[in-house]
This record gives structure tokens, sequence and C-alpha cells, in this order.
């Protein structure tokens, strides 16, 4: 039976869709686009392609914190709980909890209803006994997830270190949020680390260039859905690490003088004028607990692995 997709309807009005949301942001000085933007079907498959890449440590460590911790985890998790997972992606780190854990319920919530529907139908055909409940939504909107009939038990899961791509006030408020759908659960949040500079760049200019298809998939998703004119060619990735800030920036750079229309409207670049598309934040395992205190969590076990490039949290309500 396929699973259905059940629309998630925000508490506050919609903050917008993509062509306002880009028109708006590239209006601004500097310009910008909302990194949640990458995430259409041809996006989220290939953030699942940057997943693979040996530069990009961050999946198959999380992965393997994941497997070797699955037992405690799921004792924590509780046998029959909902697992609620905030931008589930391809639904593959949760099968570790879900062949652990006796979860009663999974309800994934993404903001990319047509890749949703695809992994959902194979997890489905996976786990015939699981309640299934895909949301498609936007997490960065209040939320409001409505209680399933027989599971009163709730976790989170936000693996990823999604929260990085958060300035760090809006991360705390963000899982302050988190923390108000619970229902007193508790939170499981992958978290990646501050380390060598040289190792975080290197995890966001990989060789093989996939992180820039990445970044101008943007301009490609403007072209196809709002008949912008990008040359996408004419636009560079840009990723550096800065240190003093603890994140990653990713922008788009444009490189030469050049005009795009889109909607009837000009938006003028000059020649090496950046839009800005993405920060992905790092902490060390302290600042993130201390930001999780703030939003209102008791930090409990953390997990990490030899060389410190990851983190995996356990926050109770
Ligand atoms: C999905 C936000 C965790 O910040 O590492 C990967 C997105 N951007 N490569 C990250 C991303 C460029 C990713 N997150």
């Amino acid at each position: 039976m396929d699973a259905q997709l059940a629309q998630l309807r925000p508490t506050a009005p919609h903050t917008g869709s993509f062509a306002d949301c880009l028109m708006a942001g590239l209006r601004k000085n500097p310009k910008e686009i909302a990194c949640k933007y990458f995430y259409d079907a041809a996006g989220s498959k290939l953030f699942d392609e940057i997943c693979e890449l040996p530069e990009y440590y961050q999946t198959r460590t999380e992965t393997m914190l994941l497997t070797r911790h699955a037992g405690e985890i799921a004792a924590l998790i509780g046998d029959g709980a909902e697992i609620v997972e905030f931008g589930a992606g391809s639904l593959r780190k949760v099968r570790l909890l879900l062949d652990a854990a006796k979860a009663g319920a999974y309800t994934p919530l993404d903001i990319s209803g047509a890749y949703l529907a695809g992994v959902v139908r194979q997890l489905a055909a996976d786990y015939p006994h699981l309640t299934l409940r895909p949301l498609v939504g936007d997490f960065t909107l209040p939320l409001d997830i409505p209680a399933l009939p027989g599971h009163s038990r709730r976790a989170g899961f936000f693996p990823g270190s999604t929260i990085g791509n958060f300035k760090p006030d809006a991360a705390m408020a963000l899982l302050r949020r988190m923390r108000g759908v619970l229902n007193g659960g508790g939170l499981l949040v992958g978290v990646d680390l501050v380390k060598d500079p040289a190792r975080l760049h290197a995890a966001y200019n990989d060789a093989a260039g996939v992180t820039a298809l990445f970044n101008k998939n943007l301009l490609v998703r403007a072209n196809r859905e709002l008949g912008a004119d990008f040359d996408v060619d004419d636009f560079a990735h840009y990723a550096p690490y800065n240190p003093n800030a603890h994140r990653i920036e990713m922008y788009l750079v444009s490189r030469k003088r050049q005009r795009v229309t889109i909607a009837g409207e000009h938006f003028d670049f000059a020649h090496g004028e950046a839009v800005h598309s993405e920060d992905s934040h790092k902490y060390t395992i302290e600042s993130f607990r201390e930001m999780a205190v703030r939003a209102g969590f008791r930090p409990r076990t953390v997990w990490t692995d030899a060389e410190r490039l990851f983190s995996l949290h356990w926050l109770e309500s």
C-alpha cells in the first residue's frame, strides 16, 4: 500500500514561494538565496551524492556512530515510540534506528514532496509493520505535528548536522521549537565539529565537483521552475571556511558583469559579485551542549569518533 503524503499544515501563514524568496534575496545587497531551496528532487539526489564523496566525512562518520551505538540509542528512544525526523532526506540513517529500536511509528518531515514520496514507498516495503506518516513541510516554519493515536511517546531525530545551516541564535530557537513538539521526549541530533580548516574546506570543495553542481542547482532550478535565464557556467562555486565564525560559507560568484531576468524583473551582477547560498556552522561538543541548554534541553549522552570529526547528542526535554 502506498503511504499517503500528508501536507503538514503550518500554523502560521506560509512565508513565501521559491519565486518570492529568490527575487527578494536577489534584490538585497549583498545578494542571497536561502539554502532550503537546494532540495528539489535533483538537489536532493545531488546531496545524496555528496554524502558518498571521499572528502565528505560527515555522513560516513555519523552512520558509523549510529551503527555502533544503535542498541544504546534504541533503549533511550524506548519501545513503541514515534520517531519524528526533521529534514528526512533519503531515510537511510533512520533505518539503523528502526532496525535496533522497536519503534511504533515513523514521521519523516521533508521539504521535497516528490523526493519523499519515492523514498517512503521503499521504506514502507521494507518495514511493513511500521506506522508511517510522511509529512511534506518546512521545519523552519512553526511546527504542529498532531499526536498519532496509540503512540504517546515521541523521539526527535535531526541528523546530518542540518542544524549547522542556522546561525547560532536561529539554531537555538529551532531546537526550542522542536522541543515543543516532542511531548517530553528526547532529541537525537547530529552535529559536525570544529576541526582543521583544511579538512573542512576539502569537504565543501570536492575534487569531483559535486558540491559545485549542488550549489549551482539553485540556478538550474530557477531556470526550470521560474523561467529565469541564468547561464549556469557564468557562476562559480566558492566555499571558504570562516574560522572565527566557525562556519563554511557557500557562494555563487558571478564570473562577469551580467544581467539576469526572472519573471520580467532584471537583476544585475557585477564581475565577482557573490550570492550567499549557505552557511554550515561547526560546533565544539561543549558549545553545542551549551546551546541545547539555552533551548531548554538537558544534554545527556554524546557519542563521537576517535578523530572527533562528528558528534551525536542525546538531549532530554
Ligand atoms: C545538509 C546542511 C548538513 O552543511 O554539510 C553539503 C549541506 N552543503 N555540502 C552541510 C551541504 C554543501 C550539508 N547539510
